[in-house]
């Protein structure tokens, strides 16, 4: 229930629609039980029904007044006026004609309220998704390690249409269902009170086997969902991984896969199937009894004469009550729905409640420039219980350029992401110029680095836009000359549309050394005085190499630099070197110190020089 009405929270503010929702369903509502009462008086003029004390009744104007029985009254004494009049032949064509106009209102009003409905939906739909998508965004890099990308893509895509249409479908079943279900009954206690009465026991018992036939249906759902978002994932991972599928004949292991896991998840489909489309047929069947024993107890009372029913009225009874299933199902059927919405629910709430672990404190302070120092101070880091990192000390002054170097696994790119914060240190703390970039503002932390990695992350959007990427309004001429110095804007203009040109998912129509140019270019146009560089040439040939590292020399120009680097020639005039093994630092100083040593260092340059 708390899931429900949070989930309905999303439609807030509620006197938009609410007001206007209860009166539209409330007119559809009236009209549509109105066009079933009326075929009664039908009945009693075509079958001669009435006796003649009715008709002495309705020979009469009715004195006005805002009640039920005014209307029955007037509509009776205008009905036998026509009589009189025109006949009975003139009376059908008088009552059909109200039919159609009650009919014509209730769906009128029906389909009002079924699109103020639709808004609502909408709405929910939306803001739930772009509240996930916002919290997701801003959660630390440990989260999308420990979940896996494809269960959280299916909780912003499947989970949230599960909720669309069974929760905020439900809605409707909320208000407008009960109370055509009420209008209903008080029409048929109206009509015959003991024989109500007597149907008002049947309901409970028919509602109660319903409910027990789809109660385990939320367990189901969860595990349902989730074998979706495990199919989500492998397709995810298959189609940005096509390359290395063909290249190693691996399609039929990733068909398997894939296949094992849909097979899995028709499974549990068919499970939950066997539940849910119970609900109607059972719902169906005991309806249809109910009514059957209706009619067998109201048959009987009008053949013993023991009531004041009459034919016509026991006939439109009957007919009434039949309609009386139609909301009881949809109450029936929604209850059932509203399981797998909710397991939904659950789910997205699941994300929407997983705290950042890197945030603010109460108090962070703006930090718009580096100044002197980053201090590294006795840092140890771990990412589970495994040590990463074993107490680190190092200070990278400003303008100088601090390289790390060591065998892959040692531990550098982690090093190099605490600094901006993507991961909090497990011991010690990293300050920039004397202040723990805990107690930083993180939006103006991240805003002093600039970072190139080996990967080039680029974005299904033009040249210009991935350049320009999260500065809003740059102007076009700092791009063009952003470009020029990241060696980027030769190729370029050369690109179909130039600076427009879209460079596909993932930059997939560029080079391996094009696209590292444009996170260069990316780099410069940001400015920002502190630079990380995490292997950012090794994934090219070194044709483009060349390019790129002529980038980023000039990139490194004035800043200070944190370099990682694989091939230990490019970082040789580094200010100083850090060799890190195994979560240590093993040496440290400049390159000519470092050969002297004749450690690792030296171990790892002779290696390359061969
Ligand atoms: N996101 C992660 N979760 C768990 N362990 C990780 C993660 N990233 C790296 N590691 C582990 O931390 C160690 C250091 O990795 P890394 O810093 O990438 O080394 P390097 O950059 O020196 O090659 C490795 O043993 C690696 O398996
Ligand atoms: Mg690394």
């Amino acid at each position: 229930m708390k899931t429900y009405f949070r989930i309905l929270s999303f439609a807030k503010p509620y006197n938009r629609f609410l007001p206007q929702y209860i009166i539209v369903t409330s007119l559809a509502v009236v009209f549509g039980v109105m066009n079933f009462t009326l075929l009664k008086p039908l009945f009693d003029v075509i079958f001669d029904q009435a006796d003649a004390t009715q008709i002495a009744r309705y020979s009469e104007e009715p004195q006005f007044a805002m009640n039920i029985d005014y209307l029955i009254q007037y509509f009776n004494y205008q009905l036998y006026a026509i009589t009189d009049k025109y006949d009975k032949t003139g009376a059908l064509f008088f009552v059909c004609a109200i039919i159609i106009v009650t009919v014509f209102l209730s769906n009128l009003f029906r389909y009002m309220s079924s699109m103020i409905m639709a808004k609502v939906r909408a709405r929910v739909v939306k803001n739930i998704r772009v509240a996930v998508f916002d919290h997701v965004s801003k959660m630390h890099l440990g989260f999308f390690s420990g979940k896996r990308k494809g269960d959280i893509m299916s909780r912003i895509t499947n989970d949230v249409q599960e909720v669309e249409f069974s929760v905020v479908g439900s809605l409707k079943v909320l208000f407008k269902e009960p109370a055509t279900l009420i209008s209903y009954f008080v029409v048929l206690f109206a009509m015959s009170f003991k024989l109500t009465l007597f149907t008002l026991v049947l309901f409970p018992v028919s509602g109660f086997i319903i409910s027990e036939v789809v109660k385990r249906l939320k367990r189901n759902a969860i595990e349902t969902q989730e074998s979706l978002g495990r199919i989500v994932n492998i397709l995810d991972e298959s189609l940005s991984g096509i390359r290395v599928i063909k290249a190693f004949n691996a399609r039929r292991y990733i068909l398997q896969k894939f296949d094992d896991e849909s097979k899995k998840y028709a499974g549990l489909v068919v499970s939950m199937a066997r539940k849910n489309e119970l609900a109607s047929p059972v719902s169906e069947l005991l309806g249809v009894s109910v009514v059957a024993i209706i009619l067998l107890f109201g048959g009987t009372m009008v053949l013993n004469n023991e009531s004041n029913l009459q034919a016509s009225e026991f006939i439109t009874y009957i007919i009434i009550f039949s309609q009386v299933l139609i909301p009881a199902k949809a109450i029936s059927s929604a209850f059932s729905n509203l399981q797998r919405g909710l397991a939904s629910g659950v789910r997205i709430f699941d994300i929407l409640d997983t705290q950042t672990a890197i945030k603010n404190n109460n108090a962070p302070k703006e930090k718009n420039s580096f100044d002197s120092i980053i201090q590294i101070n006795n840092v140890s880091f771990s990412y589970d219980k495994k040590p990463v990192l074993k107490n680190i000390n190092l200070a990278v002054e400003k303008g100088k350029t601090v390289a790390l170097v060591g065998p892959s696994g040692g531990g550098k790119s982690t090093l190099a992401d605490l600094i901006p914060r993507f991961y909090d240190p497990t011991h010690g703390e990293i300050a920039i110029d004397g202040i723990n970039i805990k107690d930083i503002e993180l939006y103006s932390l991240r805003g002093l680095f600039g970072i190139v990695t080996q990967e080039s992350i680029l974005f299904n959007d033009t040249i210009f836009n991935n350049i320009a990427f999260g500065i809003k309004n740059a102007r076009e001429q700092d791009v063009i000359k952003a470009a020029q110095i990241a060696n980027a804007h030769n190729f370029i203009i050369q690109s179909p549309n130039g600076y427009q040109t879209v460079i596909g998912e993932r930059g997939t129509k560029l080079s391996g050394g094009q696209r590292q140019r444009l996170t260069i270019a990316r780099a410069v146009l940001k400015n920002p005085p502190i630079l990380i560089l995490d292997e950012a040439t090794s994934a090219l040939d070194s044709e483009s190499e060349k390019l790129v590292q002529e980038a980023i020399t000039k990139l490194m120009q004035n800043r200070t630099s944190i370099v990682i680097a694989h091939r230990l020639s490019t970082i040789q005039h580094a200010d100083k070197i850090l060799v890190i093994d195994q979560g240590t630092i093993k040496e440290e100083g400049n390159h000519d110190e470092l050969i002297q040593k004749k450690g690792i260092y030296t171990k790892l340059s002779e290696m390359q020089a061969m």
